[in-house]
């Protein structure tokens, strides 16, 4: 739920700082600083609100002056976002940057001021894990990292600074994730990999129980046990411009863009002669052919993707597949046997209520695969299988291009199990994938509507509330679309399978409330054009979504999307592009900033 950064070496190490967490900012933006080097002293800059706050502080202030150093940008989590709260915290000796929870900090505080340690300044969790690292050292700093580490119960990552070993950076992963970059004559630690990109493609994956110690420009690391760990440098696959805005205005408007190449870059790998083929991420026919019930868990727009999924899968393969959020499935004692297969969603592979769902899955012994975008994300490494999305840095905190790619993984995944099981024929497999191989051509077809659902969103955005209805794909596709606009707009608004209106929700229309309703699904046109007559007799604003050969009487119809049309069962894939165009351009015209909407983060490693 925040962004860790570090860095040694001969750049200036507050603006490699600044620079780095510039990327991470999405994760969250509640109060950002760094921890510096000067003169062989440490010395800190922080301050609530946006990086930006930061830097204009500095500016203001001066900034830090050394070469090595620790940054930090954050979600809050204890205590309200202000400049005591905020990241670097000190003991005495000890400077730190912290992701994620210290579940036990109350019994540390405890422990620490009956032993005459009073000097906690912030709510944080944060300083009590400095005062107790500062409490332990001894002049030795991985024998106090490690005792601390196994006092200290939670998910976390650390930076870590000691006063008296100046131009040398201490790193800890436990969960939270945390990479290591490595450059030429200079080092880098970092919560994901685009916040070094500008400065090097090479980086160490800092695994579960690991250290890390930065000291001139090299890296060495050890395990909780002090025992050194040799480790593989990895490249990452994608570079700076996949990490910045590239000339749009903001993140999300490029990442919708980017969607038509997402989806082929993780469609083409898997197709061969004509068919899906999942061999490359561990799934075989006989694997596909084994499951009796399906549960897909996820959360947010993750999860979205699987109800999507759960009715392709149904429909042709035949399997009955439950889609649960995941903060609901790990508490709820499921029902599970081991020929189950459990599928988790998750762009980032760190969603913590995801990822004790696979731990809690494994345990019972049901097969685990997992549709993550980020590589070498926990759930990918600890899932039995994964099929990896190929979207590249998704930056908006509103994810679209992630969703898109979740969503073709669904279809040849339903279009794999459906012909292993024989439930399709090879011809009809073939045609379907072929379908799906045309998706990226309409999808780009879909973004060039972007003149009509800016206009739209103009008629949006003096509504308090709104609804979206659909019926089938449609009402999954429609959950998604009222997500996307609450979560950016701020125009709070409900997802309705259509048909449910007239037992209860038909009360909240009054005159000009907008709905919109996405009528895709050919088969069911005719039934969701009564429920829009249904609403519209009630004084709604009615927006349609429908494709460009849809019959009906326009009049039903207030404001009408018409998109290009393939096959029903893969229509989602392009109704989705004016979702996220009217949710993007209501935030835009709202003033909002649509990248790092209120109270959210893009990780959400937090219960
Ligand atoms: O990284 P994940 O896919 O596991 O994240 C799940 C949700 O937090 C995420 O999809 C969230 O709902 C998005 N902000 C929605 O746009």
């Amino acid at each position: 739920m925040c962004g860790i950064v570090g860095y040694v070496g001969p750049r200036d190490c507050s603006d490699v700082l600044v620079s780095a967490l510039t990327k991470l900012e999405y994760r969250g933006y509640d109060y950002a600083g760094i921890a510096v080097f000067e003169n062989g002293k440490i010395e800190v800059a922080k301050s609530k609100g946006r990086l930006s706050d930061l830097v204009a502080k500095m500016e203001k202030e001066g900034k830090p002056k050394g070469h090595a150093g620790i940054g930090h940008t954050r979600w809050a989590t204890h205590g309200e976002p202000s400049d005591v709260n905020s990241h670097p915290h000190s003991g005495r000796r000890v400077t730190i940057v912290h992701n994620g929870i210290i579940e036990n900090y109350k019994d540390i505080k405890k422990f620490l001021i009956e032993n005459d340690r009073t000097e906690f300044l912030s709510d944080t969790d944060t300083e009590v894990v400095a005062q107790l690292l500062d409490f332990y050292y001894d002049g030795n700093p991985i024998r106090c990292i490690r005792k601390v580490l196994h006092e200290i119960r939670g998910s976390f990552a650390l930076g870590i600074v000691f006063a008296d070993r100046p131009e040398t950076v201490y790193a800890v992963r436990c969960e939270s994730p945390l990479i290591v970059g490595q450059g030429p004559g200079e080092a880098f630690i970092a919560s994901d990999v685009p916040a070094i990109i500008k400065y090097t493609k090479d980086y160490y994956l800092l695994e579960y129980g690991e250290i890390a110690v930065l000291k001139n420009g090299s890296v060495s690391f050890c395990d909780f046990h002090g025992r050194m760990v040799e480790k593989e440098l990895k490249t990452a696959d994608f570079d700076e411009d996949s990490a910045e805005k590239g000339g749009f205005e903001h993140f999300m408007i490029k990442e919708i863009h980017e969607q038509p190449t997402a989806v082929k870059t993780t469609i083409t790998p898997r197709i061969e002669d004509g068919l899906p083929n999942l061999s490359e991420c561990g799934i075989t026919k006989e694997t596909l052919k084994s499951f009796n019930n399906i549960f897909i868990v996820a959360c947010g727009t993750a999860m979205h993707a699987g109800m999507v999924g759960k009715y392709v899968i149904e429909k042709l393969a035949r399997v009955s597949v439950t889609v649960d959020i995941a903060s609901e499935f790990r508490y709820r004692d499921p029902l599970l046997n081991t020929d189950d297969l459990v599928i988790i969603i998750s762009q980032s592979g760190e969603t913590a209520d995801s990822k004790a769902v696979l731990n809690l899955v494994k345990e019972k012994g049901a097969k685990t695969l997992a549709i993550v975008n980020v590589k070498g994300s926990s759930i990918a490494r600890e899932a039995d299988m994964v099929i990896y999305t190929h979207a590249g840095p998704e930056i908006a905190v509103a994810s679209t291009k992630a969703y898109m790619v979740q969503l073709s993984v669904m279809y040849l995944l339903a279009f794999e199990m459906a012909f292993a099981k024989g439930k399709i024929t090879e011809e009809k497999c073939r045609r379907l994938t072929s379908e799906l191989q045309k998706t990226p051509e309409v999808i780009e077809k879909a973004i060039g509507l972007s003149y009509n659902c800016q206009y739209i969103s103009t008629k949006l955005i003096t509504a308090d509330s709104l609804l979206y209805i659909g019926r089938g794909l449609d009402y999954a596709l429609s959950m998604e679309g009222s997500l996307k606009l609450k979560e950016i707009s701020y125009i709070h608004s409900e997802s309705y399978a259509a048909g449910e209106l007239k037992h209860g929700t038909i009360s909240l229309i009054t005159e000009g409330m907008p709905v919109i309703a996405v009528a895709t699904q050919t088969s069911l046109l005719e039934k969701t054009i009564s429920n829009i007559k249904e609403v519209k007799a009630r004084g709604a604003m009615t927006i349609v979504i429908c494709d460009d050969e849809a019959e009906f009487d326009d009049e039903v119809a207030d404001h009408i999307i018409r998109i290009p049309k393939i096959s029903e069962m893969l229509m989602p894939m392009v109704a989705t592009v004016p979702m996220q165009l009217l949710a993007y351009y209501t935030s835009v015209n709202k003033g909002n900033d649509v990248d790092k909407p209120r109270n959210l983060a893009k990780s959400v490693t937090v219960e």
